[in-house]
């Protein structure tokens, strides 16, 4: 099968099963595993950041953010579609009694206007205080979609001057720093708590950093072991975020560049792509405008030998690239992809 339906599916590569299989390991709940230090050490450089702690999910690194910055009863903004209001299954209400504050997007980036008409001061006997704005870079739903430096920069003056922390759900962060050419600590330090996912382009079977402060990462770390996410020997997967950082960041271009041919092999051959909208390693298939369903079009197309994956929004697919996604397997993507969805191929 063609694997197109995430960048989390990707396999360890043999290298980085060598250095898993090579890791030098302690007892990581005491900050004894040399390994888990290291990527903690390299993770926190390469965002700008005081410190970095390890944690399994990216997922737990944001919901650990936001307890870090946000007391129960305060509002977080973020946009409608990220991934903390929609993926999380209501965990910043769970964990840290958050109100959710949602704000349509466009391609997932809301302005510093929209934060500026969003935002309460709170008072002491009825209103919620907006304690928390999160950006979500690249964001997932809207396929990939960067936020543009300025547009970041603006946001973050907003919230500076009306007293709101800010945390990056930089999950594909270094998708972002990739496609723009931009140093990831220039678009992940001026947040005051990041989460990064080593287990999406960058390849690792599991694993993410949250990053931050040296107090806010103490208190990260105290609410790791709360969360249960304080391990041992980690160094055996720690191994691989700190291969992946120095083999696999560069080359998510690679699947930069792949999506972009997918997506222009697909819409010449009459498929409804936006191309404008693929800027990191997500193609979105509108099989709406084709007559289909999601589950219609992903069952035809499992048929054809190719995975592909539904989105929040209704009868849009998406193709994702990642490191086992060759250009031979673009170049068949091309050919079965439009088959299976009953599409003629233009001669
Ligand atoms: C933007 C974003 N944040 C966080 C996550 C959570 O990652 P994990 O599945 O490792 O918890 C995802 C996963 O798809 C994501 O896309």
């Amino acid at each position: 099968m063609i694997e197109l339906r995430s960048d989390t599916k990707s396999q360890p590569t043999p290298a980085m099963r060598e250095a898993i299989a090579y890791a030098v390991v302690g007892d990581e709940q005491r900050r004894e595993d040399p390994t888990v230090l290291r990527l903690e050490r390299s993770g926190a450089e390469l965002l700008g950041q005081e410190e970095a702690v390890f944690l399994p999910t990216a997922t737990m690194a944001n919901e650990i953010a936001l307890r870090v910055l946000g007391r129960p009863g305060d509002e977080v903004i973020a946009e409608e579609n990220s991934h903390i209001f929609i993926a999380e299954l209501g965990g910043p209400a769970v964990h840290a009694g958050l109100m959710a504050r949602p704000l349509p997007s466009v391609g997932g980036r809301f302005t510093a206007a929209q934060v500026r008409r969003a935002f309460r001061p709170g008072d002491s006997t009825h209103v919620s205080r907006t304690r928390i704005v999160s950006v979500e870079n690249t964001h997932n739903a809207s396929g990939g979609r960067i936020w543009p430096p300025s547009e970041l920069r603006a946001v973050v003056a907003t919230c500076r001057e009306l007293g709101i922390d800010l945390h990056l759900d930089g999950a594909r962060l270094l998708n972002a720093a990739v496609a723009l050419g931009t140093p990831a600590r220039e678009l992940a330090s001026p947040f005051d708590t990041v989460t990064l996912c080593l287990s999406k382009g960058l390849g690792c079977p599991l694993g993410a950093l949250i990053a931050g402060s040296d107090e806010r990462m103490a208190e990260a770390r105290r609410l790791k072991h709360q969360f249960g996410g304080a391990m041992r020997q980690a160094g055996i997967v720690a191994a691989a975020g700190v291969y992946a950082l120095e083999h696999h960041f560069d080359r998510l271009a690679e699947d930069h560049t792949r999506a972009r041919r997918l997506g222009e092999g697909l819409l010449e051959a009459g498929l409804p792509i936006d191309l404008d909208a693929v800027e990191t390693n997500f193609v979105q298939v509108d099989v709406g405008a084709l007559g289909l369903t999601s589950q219609d079009a992903l069952r035809r197309l499992a048929g054809e030998g190719v995975g592909l994956s539904a989105t929040i929004h209704p009868n849009v697919l998406r193709a994702v690239t990642h490191l086992d996604v060759t250009d031979e397997a673009v170049e068949q993507a091309i050919e079965l992809i439009p088959k299976a969805l009953g599409v003629l191929v233009r001669a």
